[in-house]
């Protein structure tokens, strides 16, 4: 097989999946691969996938099978991410033309799996549940030069019953926090303003290494000290998780960000215990009471499962009340999907997919008009932004601290810098403003 020169890599599902993408591109790089954007024109495709829900995995199945079927085919191809670790060697009974599978855990085996391929061997192999302690992070090459997702801890020990995420990212390992504070400190001195902490459950930073004795708030304070990093924000929460340390932290710091995501997925208690969350609505309300109080003009987000095996019309209208209830700037709205190896397969999925969409669009309804009128209510008021690139009609484009999107007219001297902004107005999902000098 001939010596790959260029590389497309693209990414399906998460953030963690994104900086997966940002990692495997840098030591493809460090090969001497060039990057390119148009699939038809590398040596090299990589798919890193995602499995969270039946229609990520047909996207990018279709997509594949399609790749097999054009006869034009001399390019090598991977397949990474949850999708390797869920379906395994059965990729290649249904893909007989991809090269090699690597797992979420293997990424530092990349280079190794390339020349192996390369010396003629077919259908390599490789998903490890347990991870890899030695992935070298400072590798990363990142789109954005403002902005940079950091991984601080991997794998979930949640194992809520509809998730393949504990199977498909093994257990929790948490980074060594002096580990993180050196990849920070590296992209403050590149120029980097703003970091996003990344785990599927951040608040369990720590706890799988209780001799480090430094826990999720812990790493935020060590964060906060470094020079130049404006703005620490961080995802995923699970809510039993969310103490009081963290709230503080959040008040007192002043990088880090006035955003939670921490999903409720359901507000019936019955659904709730079935989905193995670990909490109850009235649990959920006084974390969010709480919140509200110790951070005033906190935002938060959420994500949402209708159409849970046995969701009765009751139980949905539950989770419509709560979700009014809290007022969300950020919601991921999602219908369940049956995932092969989670406990939930066991119950029938008996809720008819029109019944999930329709109650998916009452939310979806919902959320819409809330979110309208908390951006009508920044009109005429001034919001910090970070500028981050330039939208389609050439405007300014970035976020406020809470996550609101902005545009603003302006020069490029003002891409990767704070600015004040006073918003004039607003679209469907936009504050409009100007830059005030
Ligand atoms: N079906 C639908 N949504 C799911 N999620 C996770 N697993 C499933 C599933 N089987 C959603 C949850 C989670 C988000 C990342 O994806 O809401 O928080
Ligand atoms: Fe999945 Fe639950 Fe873990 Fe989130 S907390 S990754 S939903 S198992």
């Amino acid at each position: 097989m001939r010596n790959p020169k260029s590389f497309y890599l693209r990414t399906y599902g998460c953030q963690m999946n994104e900086l997966d993408t940002e990692i495997m591109a840098g030591i493809l790089k460090k090969r001497g691969l060039e990057q390119v954007q148009e699939e038809e024109n590398a040596d090299l495709l990589i798919f890193n996938t995602c499995s969270i829900r039946d229609l990520a995995e047909r996207k990018v199945m279709g997509k594949l099978g399609q790749l097999g079927r054009s006869k034009k085919r001399a390019a090598i191809i991977g397949v990474t991410g949850c999708m390797a670790m869920a379906k395994k060697e059965s990729l290649f009974k249904k893909l007989p033309h991809i090269d090699f599978v690597l797992g979420t855990n293997n990424i530092t085996d990349l280079d190794l799996v390339l020349d192996e391929v390369l010396k003629g061997e077919t259908q390599k192999i490789k998903t490890d549940l347990k991870f890899e302690e030695n992935l070298d992070y400072l590798v990363a090459s990142r789109e954005s030069k403002t902005s940079a997702h950091i991984s601080i801890i991997r794998g979930c020990d949640k194992f809520c019953t509809y998730c393949v995420v504990p199977y498909t990212r093994g257990r929790e390992v948490s980074r060594p926090g002096a580990d993180i504070e050196n990849e920070v400190r590296k992209l403050a001195g590149e120029g980097y303003k703003e970091i996003t902490l990344l785990g599927q459950n951040v608040n369990s930073f720590g706890k799988d290494k209780p001799e480090s004795k430094e826990l999720f708030h812990d790493l935020l304070y060590r964060l906060d000290k470094i020079d130049g990093i404006e703005r620490i924000r961080f995802l995923t929460s699970h809510p039993v998780d969310i103490t009081y340390e963290l709230m503080q932290a959040i008040r007192d710091l002043p990088s880090v960000c006035e955003f939670v995501h921490f999903p409720i997925q359901a507000g019936s208690d019955r659904i709730l215990r079935k989905m193995h969350r670990i909490y109850t609505k009235s649990q959920y309300l006084e974390k969010v009471a709480l919140l509200k109080e110790t951070v005033p003009g906190v935002s938060l987000g959420t994500d949402i499962i209708v159409g849970f095996p046995t969701e009765t019309e009751a139980e949905f209208q539950e989770t419509y009340d709560v979700f009014k209830e809290i007022g969300y700037s950020v919601a991921f709205l999602y219908t369940y999907s049956p995932r092969q190896g989670t406990p939930a397969m066991r119950w029938q999925d008996d809720i008819p997919e029109e019944v999930k969409e329709e109650r998916h669009q009452r939310l979806l309804e919902l959320f819409h008009e809330t979110s309208a009128k908390e951006r009508e209510k920044l009109v005429g008021e001034t919001v910090e932004v970070l500028f981050e690139k330039r939208n389609k009609t050439n405007m300014l484009k970035g976020r406020t601290r809470c996550w609101k999107k902005v545009i603003a007219d302006g020069p490029d001297s003002l891409l990767g810098t704070l600015q004040k902004v006073k918003v004039h107005s607003f679209n469907h999902e936009t504050l409009l403003g100007t830059v005030i000098a």
